[in-house]
């Protein structure tokens, strides 16, 4: 297969460069806002926020619900960036130029790593509006060829062969149940197994059949391989699921899922996830 271009390590340095001369301190701590929870950025105190459009290098966000910025600033006091809006798939953008801003965010010195997202639930005991606290993923893609590493390794960034049978750090899993509890999310949340197809389109009913059958909780069309280039340049990943709608694996069913109902599901969401996320930092790096 065609190699293609892909970023070097100095055209990522001019990304940084130019971020490094917008922010006056050095982010350690990244968000990533999934469709509808871009409101998750809100919780930044003293925001500096940078289109995507005025970054050098910078891919183009394309989609309804996704603004298109980072914003730096303070959360629970910890330097923060977030990306408000990420780069799907389904745009047209191969994995690798989805995945660049992670390692933009690693040169920066971010060393935890939060990524959210909206989801269907295939586990029928989720419900809409619960949390999955994600555990494991399986990389769909990935089993069909495509991977956000794939062509030439630069080691600066991490091994050729990088293990992922950890890839989601379970003491912070640990911590956010117990402060899922805390707050009153107790029984709103779930720890599972994320999928990820690419897209646009939802999925069939057989389709859906088969993903329960291979052990999946939830599916989207983000995250995976987020997950696996972060874990590339070893960074520690927490990442949450926003279950938006039920999976629908009845063929007599008449409902449908929407990209409406997807954003709408955030917004009502977006108080206490935005209460659970600035406790969950706190309480991560208190420790
Ligand atoms: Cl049902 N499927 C996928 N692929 N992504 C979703 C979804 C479903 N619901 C929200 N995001």
């Amino acid at each position: 297969p065609e190699i293609g271009h892909r970023y070097t390590y100095e055209s990522l340095q001019e990304t940084v460069e130019f971020l490094r001369s917008k922010v006056p301190y050095l982010p350690e701590v990244g968000v990533i806002c999934g469709s509808g929870l871009g409101s998750l950025a809100e919780c930044l105190d003293n925001p500096i926020e940078i289109s995507y459009d005025c970054i050098p290098h910078f891919p183009r966000s394309t989609v309804k619900g996704h603004v298109g910025a980072l914003v730096f600033g303070f959360m629970s006091g910890l330097p923060t960036v977030c990306m408000k809006g990420r780069f799907h798939y389904y745009e047209g953008y191969p994995l690798w130029k989805c995945c660049m801003p992670i390692r933009i965010m690693k040169l920066l010195g971010v060393s935890h790593l939060f990524i959210t997202n909206a989801a269907g639930g295939l586990n029928p005991s989720f419900r809409v509006g619960d949390i999955m606290f994600v555990k494991d993923h399986i990389n769909l893609m990935g089993f069909a060829g495509n991977n956000p590493l794939q062509g030439p390794n630069d080691e600066r960034f991490g091994p050729r062969f990088p293990p992922m049978n950890q890839a989601y750090n379970r003491e912070i899993i640990k911590l956010a149940n117990k402060v899922a509890k805390d707050i009153g999310l107790g029984d709103r949340v779930h720890e599972g197994v994320y999928t990820c197809l690419g897209g646009p389109n939802f999925e069939t009913v057989a389709e859906l059949r088969m993903l329960q059958m291979l052990g999946a909780d939830a599916v989207g069309m983000s995250t995976v391989h987020e997950v696996i280039t972060a874990n590339h340049c070893d960074m520690t990943v927490f990442v949450f699921s926003l279950i938006t709608n039920e999976c629908i694996v009845e063929y007599e069913s008449l409902a449908k899922p929407s990209h409406e109902e997807v954003i709408d599901v955030g917004t009502q969401r977006e108080n206490s996830l935005k209460q659970f996320v600035k406790e969950l930092l706190k309480q991560i790096f208190e420790n």
